[in-house]
């Protein structure tokens, strides 16, 4: 029988299949089954094994390890998630949404890296040089030392970068990259596949730091096989509302730094400018309390930050409620419903619910709980909470609240921007979690408790001195 000439693989998962189906049996996703040419499979066929082979050299694990040589960019929010710079040898992935300004940010931390001596190349597969030279003239860096290149074919972009040896390299992006030695077209699993090992191997020979921009898919994976997040070091994401100026970048996996951090960006007319304290971006433009809006205190990474949560509960014009949820867990707020209904009595039958982080912001923290029982509770009894107070706190099912990690942290930064009181749970009882002077703690046992004080409004008032006593006693 004659050897099949194709295959069809998975555009989502990666699975190859013998032949073609509507739906990949692997993964579930429909119409992504691709046929690609088995051709580049022979290239390893005549492999010869060598007199000499090559032995793998062994070491332990204690040998000499010197802290990480790291290429920092100056850009501290950049610098932070990242982990405290560029590792050189490395290769980082940065995905995102289309027009949420990847190409803006990388320009940016390639001329301020190149202000530093080091050599820096940017290669735009989607613009070009042309296009990527009149956005460095609006940025103010055109003269900055930037190899500029406009080309999609890998293997003269290789040739190139050997010749140039930089430090660091920018593909913009990996899906317009294609190498000519398969068959496949541009953007498909292999070729992604194929130039992202290719660069990460460039990186690692020439101890260059490569960075890959990603396109991400209406469902927010990068495009093309999940292989490419594994096989780089670092996967960062930008992302934020296009209706918002800010942008957060978010480190998704990294290699040589913390997962939680994030950095803030402000997009204005000569791009990309740091936001070094977020919470007082993020709740301005509160002025008076209204029902419905809690100050939830939360923690990215190892920085505080201060959000505000709106609620809003409304009859319902259909026989199923609506759940609309921005910046949160659409999971998450069912959970929370489920108990305030079972635990404390709240009904949301033919109630429409509206759950929104003020400001673009995403939360992924469980400590939001809390603030987002107090924001459903504060817009269902209309009434609102003192505009001096922060909410958090995770819910378990039972309807019982769970401390949270660095409550400290949290109150501080609360304290910080001119909160009096905080209500929570009982912090853990070690002494780095004792909250802050000045601000009144108000610690809650159950949801029912927390829906009390709300539904009563005045207790939170009163109980600022029965928070502070209970601290003590803590
Ligand atoms: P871009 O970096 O091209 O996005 P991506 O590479 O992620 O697709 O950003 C494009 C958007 O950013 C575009 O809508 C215009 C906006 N922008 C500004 O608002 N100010 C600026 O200085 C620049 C360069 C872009
Ligand atoms: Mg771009």
């Amino acid at each position: 029988m004659p050897k099949p000439a194709s295959h069809f693989v998975c555009q989502s998962c990666g699975t190859i299949h013998g032949k073609w189906a509507g739906r990949c049996d692997a993964c579930g996703q429909w119409n992504c089954l691709v046929e690609e040419p088995l051709g580049h499979l022979d290239a390893t066929k005549g492999a010869k094994r060598s007199k000499n082979p090559r032995v793998v050299e062994f070491v332990d694990l204690g040998g000499e390890s010197e802290d990480l040589p790291r290429t920092t960019t100056g850009i501290g929010e950049f610098d932070r998630v990242t982990g405290g710079g560029l590792v050189p040898g490395s290769a980082l992935l940065l995905g995102g949404d289309p027009g949420i300004g990847k190409s803006t940010l990388l320009l940016q931390v390639c001329s301020r890296i190149a202000q530093t001596g080091e050599t820096v190349a940017y290669i735009s597969g989607e613009e070009s040089a042309g296009q990527v030279q009149r956005r460095a003239r609006r940025l103010h860096m055109a003269r900055s030392d930037v190899h500029l290149a406009a080309e999609t074919s890998l293997g003269p972009i290789l040739d190139s970068l050997v010749h140039v040896r930089p430090d660091v390299v920018v593909i913009d992006s990996i899906q317009t990259l294609w190498s000519d030695r398969l068959g496949a077209a541009p953007g498909t699993v292999a070729q992604v596949r194929a130039c992202a090992q290719e660069l990460t191997r460039f990186a690692k020979k020439y101890n260059s730091t490569v960075i890959l921009v990603g396109h991400v898919t209406k469902d927010g994976q990068i495009a093309g096989p999940r292989v490419v997040e594994h096989m780089v070091d670092a996967v960062l994401y930008f992302e934020g509302e296009k209706s918002h100026q800010f942008r957060v970048l978010r480190a998704h996996k990294n290699r040589f730094g913390p997962t939680d951090e994030i950095g803030v960006f402000e997009m204005g007319e000569t791009g990309l400018s740091e936001i070094a304290n977020p919470s007082a971006l993020f709740l301005d433009g509160r002025d008076n309390p209204a029902s419905g809006a809690v100050v939830f205190a939360g923690l990215e990474g190892t920085r505080p930050m201060l959000t505000e949560i709106q609620a809003l509960v409304a009859p319902s014009a259909f026989g199923t409620p609506r759940r609309a949820v921005v910046g949160w867990d659409n999971n998450r707020l069912a959970m929370v419903l489920a108990v305030l209904e079972t635990r404390c009595g709240l009904s949301f039958a033919g109630r429409d619910v509206y759950l929104n982080v003020a400001g673009g912001l995403r939360i992924c923290e469980p400590a939001a709980d809390m603030a987002v029982a107090a924001a459903i509770a504060s817009s269902c009894f209309d009434i609102a909470l003192p505009s001096d107070t922060v909410v958090f706190g995770e819910i378990s099912l039972s309807g019982d609240v769970r401390p949270v990690s660095r409550s400290d942290a949290r109150l501080k930064e609360a304290l910080k921007l001119g909160f009096t009181q905080a209500v929570a749970p009982k912090p853990h009882k070690n002494t780095s979690d004792m909250p802050a002077d000045g601000i009144a703690l108000i610690t809650i046992r159950t949801l029912p408790e927390l829906i009390n004080r709300v539904e009563t409004g005045q207790e939170l008032h009163h109980g600022r001195e029965s928070g502070r006593k209970a601290m003590r006693a803590a």
